[in-house]
C-alpha cells in the first residue's frame, strides 16, 4: 500500500536502508553549541549555516525529494532583536550565497511560512533565489520561515474561508497549507536533544516518524543523518491499521 524505496544503487549506503522521500529538520541547538565554547549565540548560528549547506547536500546525493528545516519559528519573535537581525542577515545571505550551487545541484526552493514578515531587502534576495531556481526539477529544499504549524492551519482555514467553503475537508485544509504539493514528511529529525515538535508541521507530521539527535546542529553530520535514516528504515509503520 505504501511504497517505500530500497535504495540499492548508493554503495555508501548498507542494502536495507529506506530513503524518506521527505526529511524535515528542527535545526536545533545553536545557541548551546556556542555556550559550550565560550561563544556568543550568533557564532553557533554561523555554524549552523555551515552545517545547513552540508544537509542540503546530503540529503541530495541520498537522493531525498523533499528537504524541510525548520529556519525561524513564529514564536522566535522572542528572541533579543540583536539575535534576530543575526539570525535574519545570515538566512538570507546563505541562501543567497548558496544559489549558484542549488542551480548546480537542480535544486529548487519554497518558502513555508510568513517570510514577508521580514525586512525588505531580506524578502527581495529570498523571492529572487526561489526566482533562480524556480524551473529546477532535482531536489526541492523547502526553509520554514517565520513558520509555525498553528499558523498554517490558520492560513489554510482563512483561505478556505474567502474562497466561500461552509464545510472543510481534510483534503481542503492540505490543499491550502503552506506545503500544498508537497507529500507529508516521512521522518522528522530534532537536534540537541529536545523532543518536542515547537510549533513545527503539526498537520504534515501526523503520521511522521520522529527522530531525536542529541548532537547541537552545528554538530549534525552526514552520519548523523544516515543514523537517523537507518532508525527511520527499522520502524514499523501502520497508520491505524493492524
Ligand atoms: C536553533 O538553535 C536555531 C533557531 C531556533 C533559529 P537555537 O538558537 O534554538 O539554540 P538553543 O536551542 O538555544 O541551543
Ligand atoms: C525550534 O527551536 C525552532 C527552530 C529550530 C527554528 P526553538 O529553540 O525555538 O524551540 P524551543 O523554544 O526550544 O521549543
Ligand atoms: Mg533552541
Amino acid at each position: 500500500m505504501f511504497k517505500r524505496k530500497k535504495i540499492t544503487a548508493i554503495s555508501e549506503l548498507n542494502n536495507n536502508l529506506i530513503v524518506p522521500k521527505h526529511i524535515a529538520i528542527i535545526m536545533d541547538g545553536n545557541g548551546r553549541w556556542a555556550k559550550q565554547r565560550g561563544l556568543p549565540r550568533t557564532a553557533g548560528h554561523a555554524a549552523g549555516g555551515e552545517s545547513f549547506i552540508n544537509t542540503v547536500d546530503a540529503c541530495n546525493s541520498l537522493r531525498v525529494k523533499y528537504l524541510t528545516v525548520f529556519a525561524f519559528s513564529t514564536e522566535n519573535w522572542k528572541r533579543s532583536e540583536d539575535e534576530i537581525k543575526t539570525l535574519v542577515e545570515l538566512m538570507h545571505k546563505y541562501i543567497a550565497n548558496y544559489v549558484p550551487k542549488l542551480m548546480e545541484l537542480n535544486i529548487s526552493l519554497r518558502l513555508l511560512g510568513d517570510y514577508k514578515a521580514f525586512d525588505a531587502v531580506t524578502v527581495t534576495s529570498l523571492e529572487k533565489s526561489i526566482d533562480t531556481l524556480r524551473n529546477n526539477t532535482g531536489m526541492t529544499l523547502c526553509i520554514a520561515l517565520n513558520y509555525g504549524g498553528k499558523a498554517d492551519i490558520c492560513y489554510a482555514v482563512n483561505n478556505l474561508i474567502q474562497s466561500g467553503k461552509r464545510v472543510i475537508t481534510e483534503k481542503d485544509i492540505t490543499e491550502n497549507l503552506y506545503t500544498v504539493g508537497i507529500p507529508d514528511p516521512e521522518l522528522v529529525i530534532r537536534t540537541s536533544g529536545e523532543e518536542r515538535l515547537s510549533n513545527f508541521l503539526l498537520w504534515q507530521t501526523a503520521y511522521s516518524e520522529l527522530y531525536f539527535s542529541t548532537v547541537y546542529w552545528p554538530d549534525f553530520d552526514k552520519k548523523e543523518l544516515l543514523t537517523a535514516i537507518e532508525s527511520y528504515s527499522k520502524r514499523n509503520r501502520r497508520f491505524g491499521g493492524a
